[in-house]
């Protein structure tokens, strides 16, 4: 048979999301036990012993199907965030609800916009539903540039994401951006905050989000358990909307898309506040601890409020990637994320930081 008969042209367009180097397969290829992972923005201190013990609890009952529904989950989401439980939507991660997003909404000739460098599933989704892509620079390297984003929004634009904090920059859209974005944006875009590192950003100025869908805003607001719960493995995620599009999503989701244990580990997490403030106050000192290291080495990075940091290594990321692999050390290189010299380390504690920081230093 000819599969590019048979395949929709414009999906051989697409290059495969290129995920973080797996540890197993370092230490499969190089030979290495110790093998510190430090590029995928895991939550490296792990997930709340109590999503831990609520998983072996449940384990002798994955025979049966979940519950479709998510119907504790939603609404103890619904009470933590104040918005009605049929405004909850629970999927395998964000990565899911991006991709129900854009199968729903785009086809050929809408048009979807978001900064470059974002997130790189925006357009990997996008592109299944063989939308237009309007990509727009990020201003100083590093920030979302609002005017210009929306100087590019046009009948055609249906949907707007913004990545806040922005992966692989770290960097905030501020309140003052936001609320000029949200002033500007014409009725008929959707505005999709994308907002996996939420809970880690610790400027004043990061915009509560929230407050423009509880005032009757059309915005979508997408938050994860992958990243400060440290529940990546499992995938699940939430998305905040109006119940219109909410009944949308229910439409197309697999009927079971989220696992039982995703589930009943999301809802312990959300039961485990101590977990969160000890992860992001780690956090917190871990990107110090790399600042302090990368001013030192005269390195130049983005500010980031979230768990990793972008640093211009000022040399092709792809050997320097490499080199550290060989040290037991991955990290991202920056060639896939729109920066050829930067690399990109997620933040671990402090002795797991030290030890990429010495890896590093030696490598350069
Ligand atoms: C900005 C952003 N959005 C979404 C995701 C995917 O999140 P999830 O694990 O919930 O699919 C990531 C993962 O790295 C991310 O960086």
């Amino acid at each position: 048979m000819d599969i590019k008969k048979l395949v929709l042209p414009h999906l051989f367009e697409i290059k495969p999301y290129v995920p973080g180097k797996p540890i197993q397969e370092v230490q499969r290829e190089l030979g290495i036990d110790d093998v510190l992972k430090l590029a995928s923005n895991e939550n490296t201190i792990g997930p709340s012993p109590k999503a831990v013990e609520a998983i072996r609890a449940a384990a002798a009952g994955v025979n049966f199907y979940p519950d479709g529904g998510c119907y504790y989950l939603k609404e103890k989401l619904s009470a933590k965030l104040g918005v009605g439980s049929d405004s909850v939507v629970v999927g395998s991660g964000i990565d899911e609800l991006l991709r129900i997003l854009c199968v729903s909404c785009l086809g050929p000739k809408d048009e979807v916009i978001f900064a470059d460098p974002s997130f790189v599933m925006y357009k990997i989704s996008a592109m299944v539903a063989d939308a237009t892509l309007i990509s727009v620079p990020c201003k100083d390297r590093y920030y979302h540039d609002i005017p210009a984003m929306l100087d590019r929004v046009t009948d055609r634009t249906k949907l707007f994401f913004l990545c806040n904090p922005n992966n692989p920059t770290g960097t905030i859209v501020k309140k003052a951006d936001v609320e000029l974005l949200m002033s500007k944006i014409p009725e008929h875009v959707l505005v999709v905050f994308d907002e996996a590192y939420y809970e880690y950003a610790s400027d004043p100025d990061y915009p509560q989000t929230m407050e423009y869908f509880k005032s009757g805003r059309d915005v979508v607001i997408f938050r994860t358990f992958s990243k400060v719960y440290g529940l990546a493995g499992l995938r699940a995620g939430y998305g905040i909307m109006s119940e219109e599009l909410a009944g949308v999503f229910h439409r197309v989701r697999n009927p079971f898309n989220v696992n039982e244990l995703a589930q009943v580990a999301a809802l312990a997490a959300l039961d485990d506040d101590e977990h969160v403030k000890r992860v992001v106050e780690a956090n917190a000192a871990g990107r110090k601890q790399f600042y302090a290291a990368f001013d030192a080495m005269g390195l130049e990075y983005a500010p980031s409020d979230a768990n990793f940091v972008l640093v211009d290594i000022k040399r092709d990321s792809e050997e320097i990637f490499n080199a550290l692999l060989k040290k037991g050390v991955i990290v991202r290189p920056g060639r896939f994320l729109g920066f050829p010299t930067g690399l990109r380390v997620s933040v671990s504690d402090e002795k797991a930081n030290a030890r990429f920081i010495a890896a590093l230093k030696e490598v350069l």
